[in-house]
């Protein structure tokens, strides 16, 4: 069994729209949820984990209309959220739980969240422990530390709060409480992660304060309902960026690309190393900068990638580390350990499962060392249900010189149902 995927080496050609940003589509389902007024949202994603925050908030009593290509979203503030008489699935989204459960912990109800055999072994004491702070009363396996994890939310109070790790998912549980609690509410992160959560609340009328890596609200503020247009997402477009640039004779125009300044690590790491990526058409859509990429196949030189790179290319890093094996030298990939709690283990399965190719990689206690100018075989290979490490190594079959078969590749619906017919109508033009 698994995917059957030949040996191509033929040039990408042409021009692709990816599927909208996993990120911001969740948030504009949960932003539009606790607004008052309706909340349109155009370029929804219609993967797995976005269709999950549907579901969730239905059954937490939100109306919401898949209508064409638009999803409406009709909230009444937070106070109509109602108590679930069911528990509510995340299936396989960390985001989607963390932020949940930051949301809840302002409600006074009881509400039970769990998900599929990867989330129970994702920590949540990272956004638990702030929220019991504020007042919530959270509790879960292994002394309330993993799913499923239950919330019954209260009289939130603000805090200042000093994260150890550069998480978009516990800084936007934590202001999503925070508005919901009396006084003021501050978290520091260690290093920039993505702020499409501060972004898309002021777009909702939101006030709040950003200063280098400190971002503070005021409590008990409204959201008014709004349009929301999701960019294509720079996570899945990163695919086709790196396919194009390691195959020979390929010229591919992605548009519409999310390219926030804490999302577009990828692309500023591949010019360093040499790509020939043209940003044009670069305009700003509801607070997020977004254009559209030109890209050519180059020779690329591997670099060291380290420190505040990371959290800007935390979810890229399976896909670059391919990139790293077609480059010339050797790339050190170090102040990552945050991959060893995603939807797998990062380390491991980027390094287990290139080294079923030939790849001549190792893993560290914070990342990976890859040597370049690999030639990649055939073999069996195995997503492990992580839909990055599927998608990375159906490019990676590209690069192969024999057959790649690849074991479940159905999570890869995750993030991107149609990553399959994109890739082939890319190479058949
Ligand atoms: C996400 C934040 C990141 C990222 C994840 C999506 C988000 O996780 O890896 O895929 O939407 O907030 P962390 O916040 O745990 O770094």
């Amino acid at each position: 069994m698994g995917k059957r995927l030949s040996p191509a080496n033929q040039p990408l050609q042409g021009e692709l729209k990816v599927p909208g940003d996993k990120s911001i589509s969740h948030r504009s389902i949960m932003l539009g949820a606790v607004a008052n007024g309706t909340t349109t949202i155009k370029g929804f994603l219609p993967g797995e984990d976005c269709i999950n925050t549907i579901k969730c908030f239905k059954k937490l009593g939100v109306p919401i209309e898949i209508e064409k290509e638009d999803v409406i979203v009709v909230g009444n503030g937070f106070e109509g959220l109602q108590e679930p008489n069911d528990v509510l699935y995340v299936g396989n989204s960390g985001t989607l739980n963390r932020l949940l459960l930051g949301l809840l912990a302002g409600r006074p109800f009881h509400s039970v969240l769990y998900g599929d055999e990867s989330i129970a072994s994702r920590p949540m004491d990272r956004v638990a422990k702030p929220l019991r702070q504020m007042g919530a009363v959270i509790d879960g396996r292994k002394n309330g530390s993993y799913p499923p994890i239950s919330v019954r939310g209260g009289n939130l109070k603000g805090i200042e709060y000093e994260s150890p790790v550069a998480s978009a998912q516990v800084k936007s549980a934590i202001l999503l409480a925070g508005l919901q609690a009396n006084g003021v509410t501050t978290i520091t992160e260690p290093a920039l992660s993505r702020d499409h959560t501060e972004r898309m609340l002021t777009a909702f009328g939101v006030e709040l304060k950003r200063e280098n890596t400190t971002v503070s609200l005021e409590g008990n503020q409204r959201l008014h309902g709004t349009n929301i247009q999701v960019p294509a997402d720079i996570s899945s477009a990163a695919f086709f960026i790196v396919t194009a640039l390691i195959t020979k004779d390929s010229e591919l125009t992605l548009t519409d690309v999310g390219m926030n300044p804490t999302r577009s690590g990828i692309v500023d790491a591949l010019l360093a190393m040499g790509a020939n990526i043209t940003m044009l058409n670069e305009r700003q859509i509801n607070g997020e900068p977004v254009a559209d990429l030109h890209i050519k196949s180059s020779p690329l030189k591997n670099i060291e990638i380290n420190g505040e790179l990371i959290p800007r290319l935390i979810d890229e890093i399976p896909i670059l580390a391919l990139a790293a094996t077609q480059a010339e030298g050797k790339m050190v990939i170090s102040d990552a350990e945050e991959l060893k709690v995603k939807e797998t283990n990062r380390i491991d399965a980027v390094v287990n499962q290139l080294r079923l190719l030939g790849a001549n990689i190792e893993a560290t206690e914070d990342g990976m060392i890859i040597e370049g100018r690999t030639n990649l075989h055939g073999g069996t290979v195995d997503s492990l249900g992580d839909h990055r490490i599927g998608m990375m190594l159906a490019i990676a079959s590209l690069v192969a010189s024999g057959e790649v078969v690849l074991q479940n590749e159905g999570c890869i619906s995750i993030s991107y149902p149609d990553f399959f017919p994109d890739l082939a109508n890319l190479k058949n033009n």
